[in-house]
């Protein structure tokens, strides 16, 4: 039993806060955000829009393109780290929808490795659970955790939703050729938005332990950012897991149409493409326009190529996403 990607959606937020805007609240300039990263705007989460109405527009787009309606999902992932309930965001993305008949939805929390192990957990619940239909929505809203007074990290990330429809199909048509997955919880004090546990008052347990408890419940730091170590275990262990999942389907990067990479920084972009000797022309790359919006920049980036005419049925794809965990992984797909 194999399984192929049958559509893809994406929504952004309405609000566009470019490099100029950023340098009027910290002490920056687009030329050098310009030249650090690539990134020229991002958008950000205000107003009327939520993670759950962009998981929710993502989505929808996806089920149009695949023709698939919202009563035949067998399941809905939403791959977020910014879920609006702290219990999960995938059951109210599901009700929105209208998915009466789906027996299930569930969230993964992998930071901007969600998406990646989003689309292998759809192909693993299809080929060994029987699913037929499966929406994978990364989506996350990091501007709500981000430290707007950090110049090193406020640059760098926008809000966004991105989706794709995962079908079975038979073997032939497999259209998920190989795929490589990793965690280190060793480099995850390099990136992470820790919980803060606001100890207000403490009450004596009946086995005479005192357990202190936030009277206002807990809450969640900033993100907090080493570049440098998370630019370096990028550009290290991102190109091996592309070539260990290029060894396991047994293809080269001369054979694969396009690199789609996590979008964190074009100069990672650039580094990766070059190691693999993937040529410029077959990156794809938005992240001027949106920054690094975490699981949600490879679906997005994704619908913009597909919807654009560059990525064509039968190309094939290496992808890969990379961040806080730390995590990482990479998959090699067919459109
Ligand atoms: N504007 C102007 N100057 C700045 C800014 C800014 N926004 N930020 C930092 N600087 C200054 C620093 O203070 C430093 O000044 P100094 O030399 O006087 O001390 C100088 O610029 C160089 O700073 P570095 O941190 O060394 O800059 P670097 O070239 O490493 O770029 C960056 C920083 C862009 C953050 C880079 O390290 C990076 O992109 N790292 C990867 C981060 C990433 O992708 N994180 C997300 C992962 S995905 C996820 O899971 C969420």
């Amino acid at each position: 039993r194999g399984c192929k990607l049958v559509g893809c959606g994406s929504a952004v937020p309405a609000l566009s806060v470019s490099n100029d805007d950023l340098a009027k609240i910290v002490d920056t300039s687009d030329e050098w955000i310009s030249v650090r990263t690539g990134i020229h705007n991002r958008r950000v989460l205000s107003g009327r829009d939520s993670l759950t109405s962009l998981a929710v527009e993502a989505g929808r787009k996806a089920l149009e393109m695949a023709d698939v309606d919202p009563d035949d999902l067998d399941l809905v992932l939403l791959c977020t780290s910014t879920p609006e309930d702290l219990f999960g965001g995938a059951p109210q993305v599901q009700r929105v929808l209208g998915c009466r008949k789906t027996p299930l939805a569930y969230d993964i929390t992998a930071a901007c490795s969600g998406f990646v192990l989003g689309l292998i957990s759809a192909a693993c619940h299809i080929r060994g659970g029987g699913f037929h239909n499966v929406l994978v929505i990364g989506a996350d809203g990091l501007s709500r955790f981000v430290d707007w007074t950090d110049r090193g990290s406020c640059i760098l990330f926008g809000d966004a939703a991105g989706a794709v429809v995962v079908q079975a199909c038979n073997s032939e048509e497999d259209g998920l050729l190989s795929f490589d997955l990793h965690s280190d919880g060793e480099g995850g004090r390099h990136l992470n938005a820790v919980m803060k546990e606001n100890k207000t008052d403490d009450m004596l347990g009946s086995n005479g332990s005192v357990f202190d408890f936030p009277s206002q419940g807990s809450s969640y730091s900033c993100i907090q950012m080493n570049g440098k170590e998370v630019f370096r275990f990028a550009v290290r262990c991102v190109p091996q897991s592309i070539e260990s999942a290029l060894e396991k389907a047994g293809l080269t990067a001369s054979s694969i149409d396009w690199l789609l990479l996590h979008q964190a920084n074009q100069r990672i972009i650039d580094a990766v493409a070059t190691r693999l000797e993937f040529p410029q022309e077959r990156v794809i790359s938005n992240l001027a326009n949106y920054g690094n919006t975490s699981a949600a920049s490879i679906p997005l980036a994704l619908d913009e190529a597909v919807r654009g005419g560059k990525v064509k049925p039968g190309h094939t794809i290496a992808t890969a996403g990379f961040g806080a965990g730390l995590t990482w992984g990479s998959a090699i797909v067919r459109w």
